[in-house]
């Protein structure tokens, strides 16, 4: 995942410590004490202790935590509102702890977009005005900015709220409202902490669905702070877990799900639905009986007795897959009139397959139609695994499953 030329974000050995003569906290015998310890000795408080992450151009990012964890401090050392104590953070190849505060303005606005939890809308300014606002502060002419503010609130799905005030809108729409404020600047990383943390359950799970959807399009880096694991699960292509300022563990949901680093972390996800995360390919195991479509039936059948099965998956000369057969039909042409050099097509069952990226989910959709454990195909259809019913439940029912 960590590709060099597509890396945008290093962080290194980042520490924040709040506090009085936060240089103390780096002597020998207090930087490796806990937290709580290090608060009890000096009165400082550890934001962050020796973070160290690399996040990519493009990736949708998420910090996830308990209260407390050092999220919000972490993704506001991004743009300098907590300036850290210790480390480095490079972004675009421009290290940002080292810029002068005229240049961290600079480089915040060209490259930016916030979007924060209170929506920080300004109420005396209309749908439009608050849209247009980051535009207006680096200087854009009405004309230009209220153009592109109409465009972005379209984007959002607020078409015609335009010369309304923020307080006639609800609480997603307002969200709406500092998402298209965000985006108006055209920023390269989008900074997200808790923005749906204030909405209710359904126009939250919509304004996630909205999200990805506008992720799909807009390809920008997205950090995103949430406390909410199937939040997390949703929108990340990767997620960093962070407990008392460090970072416990950091990987794709899936890895996450099946792999948890600790106890913490195991926490976190044993909430989580496995269904809506795993994949096919997390959980298919080998072909037992692969058929040639160009063998004969005997020696078909010769090779399925061998592997005690009573089925095998066909094949053409590429791998791609054509159906099943079983022993049984392979006996019926063996002992009738006819001699067969190869497996004729009218024998082989034509059976549903799935792709190694289909949701565990959505195999349930499948397994009741397939008499046989499910093929797994690429997308140009060659064989690559298959799925038993078994398997599919062991999945969810055991903390993941992948115990093979
Ligand atoms: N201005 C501050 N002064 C002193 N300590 C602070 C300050 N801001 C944050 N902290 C401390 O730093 C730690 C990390 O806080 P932070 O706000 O980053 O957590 P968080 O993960 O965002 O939590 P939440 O989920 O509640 O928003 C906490 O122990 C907090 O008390
Ligand atoms: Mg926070």
């Amino acid at each position: 995942m960590a590709d060099e030329n597509n890396t945008q974000i290093v962080i290194k050995d980042l520490w924040k410590v709040y506090g009085k003569d936060t240089k103390r906290v780096f002597q020998e015998d207090l930087r490796n004490k806990s937290k709580d310890e290090i608060q009890n000795e000096t009165g400082c408080i550890v934001g962050m202790r020796d973070i160290n992450l690399e996040i990519n151009k493009g990736e949708f990012y998420i910090l996830m935590g308990l209260s407390g964890s050092g999220k919000s401090t972490l993704i506001r050392a991004l743009i300098r509102l907590v300036k850290t104590t210790k480390g480095s953070i490079v972004i675009n190849g421009e290290e940002i702890t080292k810029m002068s505060s005229e240049q961290m303005i600079q480089f915040r606005r060209k490259t930016f977009g916030m979007v924060f939890q209170s929506y920080g809308l300004l109420p005396h300014m209309t749908v439009l005005e608050n849209a247009a606002y980051g535009l207006k502060i680096r200087g854009i002419g009405k004309e230009a900015r209220y153009e592109k503010a109409r465009e972005v609130l379209e984007t959002v799905g607020l078409k015609g709220w335009e010369e309304y005030y923020p307080t006639s809108l609800s609480g997603g729409m307002q969200q709406r409202v500092g998402l298209a404020r965000a985006l108006a600047n055209e920023p390269e990383i989008l900074l997200m902490d808790e923005p749906f943390s204030g909405l209710d359950p359904l126009i939250r799970r919509q304004m996630q669905d909205e999200l990805v959807e506008l992720q799909s399009k807009l390809q920008k880096t997205i950090i995103f702070v949430t406390h909410d694991l199937h939040e997390a699960l949703k929108l990340g292509d990767r997620i960093a877990i962070l407990r008392n300022g460090e970072v416990v563990q950091v990987g794709t949901p899936e890895e996450i799900i099946t792999n948890p680093a600790d106890e913490y972390v195991q926490e976190f996800v044993q909430d989580a639905s496995p269904a809506k995360v795993l994949t096919a390919s997390s959980i298919m195991s080998d072909i037992p009986v692969v058929t040639y479509a160009w063998e004969g039936p005997k020696t078909a059948l010769t090779l399925m007795r061998k592997a005690k099965k009573r089925m095998g998956y066909v094949v053409d000369k590429k791998r791609k897959f054509l159906g099943v057969i079983t022993a049984k039909e392979l006996k019926r042409l063996l002992e009738g009139e006819e001699k067969y050099k190869t497996i004729p097509s009218t024998s082989i069952e034509l059976v549903a397959s799935v792709h190694p990226d289909t949701l565990i989910e959505d195999l349930f959709n499948v397994a009741p139609q397939n008499p046989y454990p499910i093929p797994v195909v690429d997308e140009n259809n060659r064989l690559l695994g298959r799925i038993s019913s078994d398997t599919i439940f062991d999945s969810i029912s055991s903390n993941g499953g992948n115990n093979e």
